[in-house]
């Protein structure tokens, strides 16, 4: 028997599970689903299993390691594609670290022309008007993306699907990665240094990991080199953005607009229903009432296939780590 203690949980990740482990009927792989997250104060949950399986707002710091060590875990399954809420490091010999690295990189590229074409046309606006029979055009005019410039930072999996769609709009692409990627170059996208996409972007879309070193890489120094009117989109995570200096930009009315799935502090908010509450993160809240400003809560990976893909690559990541002692998704330092 296999037990991995489940973090987090929502209808949504157990109905996908429990499916995928239809598939796996004699593995005696076992989950328990637990609607918390996974921290410092919930992590005592994780006793008597052999893993634990989180997503991207569990913590699983240098505080919670070391307790699930302690309690004999073996296991962290990330079911999802970044590990920035991991402490690595700390985990190194003491527990294996597997994760999701694609599930559906056309749901998150999706996702972001969906917000992008949301924001530009104002159809968000537009559709609360109709709802109340005003059919008003006044304040609802966009411009066009056809021969604009995008602006993209990460040409992985998900940049690349971006700028496929992108490409199909008719629109020019500028694109910036630590590590260009020639192939991609060949097929006509040209990377350029960080300041000339940032001098160059009509919109500018963060397709890159968080680390150290993209910690806030859209920062107030990085607003001030852009266009005036610059379309930001944020899918990848919260921290790439520093927050203050985004709202900073758009009311000064540098930032043309901007839309968010990620937020630098929505741990403490993403996946919850707040409404009736009276939210204290006075940025959010200020961001969240600009009319230029659209924020969806984590949601891009949400399609049927990205969920039954990441349900169906972590299970069998947790058989190829207990059964075989040999994992391809397992990250090492
Ligand atoms: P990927 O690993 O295929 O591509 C990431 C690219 O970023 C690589 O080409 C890499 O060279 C580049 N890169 C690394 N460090 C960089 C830096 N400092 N500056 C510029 N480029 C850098 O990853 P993938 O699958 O395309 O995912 C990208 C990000 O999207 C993930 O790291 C994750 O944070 C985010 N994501 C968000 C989801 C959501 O639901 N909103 C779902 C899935 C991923």
């Amino acid at each position: 028997m296999i037990k991995i203690a489940f973090f987090d949980t929502k209808p949504y990740d157990k109905q996908a599970f429990e499916k995928a482990l239809e598939n796996h009927e004699n593995s005696g792989l076992e989950f328990h689903y637990y609607e918390t997250k996974l921290n410092a104060d919930t992590v005592e949950l994780a006793k008597g299993f052999d893993g634990v399986c989180v997503f991207v707002n569990d913590t699983v710091d240098d505080v919670v390691i070391e307790r699930l060590h302690a309690l004999g875990v073996k296991l962290i399954a990330l079911r999802c594609a970044g590990f920035n809420n991991v402490d690595r490091k700390k985990a190194a010999g003491k527990l294996r670290i597997v994760r999701v690295p694609a599930y559906s990189p056309y749901a998150v590229a999706e996702h972001t022309i969906a917000l992008l074409l949301t924001s530009i046309r104002r159809i968000h606006r537009a559709y609360i008007r109709t709802k109340d029979f005003n059919f008003s055009l006044s304040g609802l005019t966009g411009f066009d993306l056809h021969g604009k410039t995008v602006g993209v930072i990460g040409t992985g999996r998900i940049g690349r699907v971006f700028v496929d769609i992108c490409r199909g709009f008719g629109m020019n692409v500028l694109a910036y990665d630590k590590y260009p990627a020639a192939d991609f170059e060949r097929e006509g996208v040209k990377y350029v240094t960080l300041d000339e996409l940032f001098a160059g972007s009509d919109v500018i879309s963060l397709h890159c990991p968080l680390t150290e070193e993209s910690y806030h890489i859209i920062d107030e120094k990085s607003i001030e080199k852009c266009k005036r009117g610059v379309v930001l989109l944020n899918t990848s995570r919260g921290a790439l953005v520093d927050a203050e200096a985004l709202l900073a930009g758009i009311k000064a009315r540098k930032v043309g607009a901007a839309c968010l799935d990620v937020y630098e502090e929505e741990g403490d908010f993403f996946f919850e229903d707040f409404s009736g509450h009276i939210v204290d993160d006075d940025v959010l809240a200020r961001l969240i009432s600009m009319p230029n400003v659209l924020v969806t809560s984590h949601q891009a990976f949400l399609t049927d296939e990205a969920l039954s893909n990441i349900a169906e690559t972590t299970v069998q990541n947790v058989l190829d780590v207990f059964e075989r002692n040999q994992c391809e998704n397992e990250l090492t330092l």
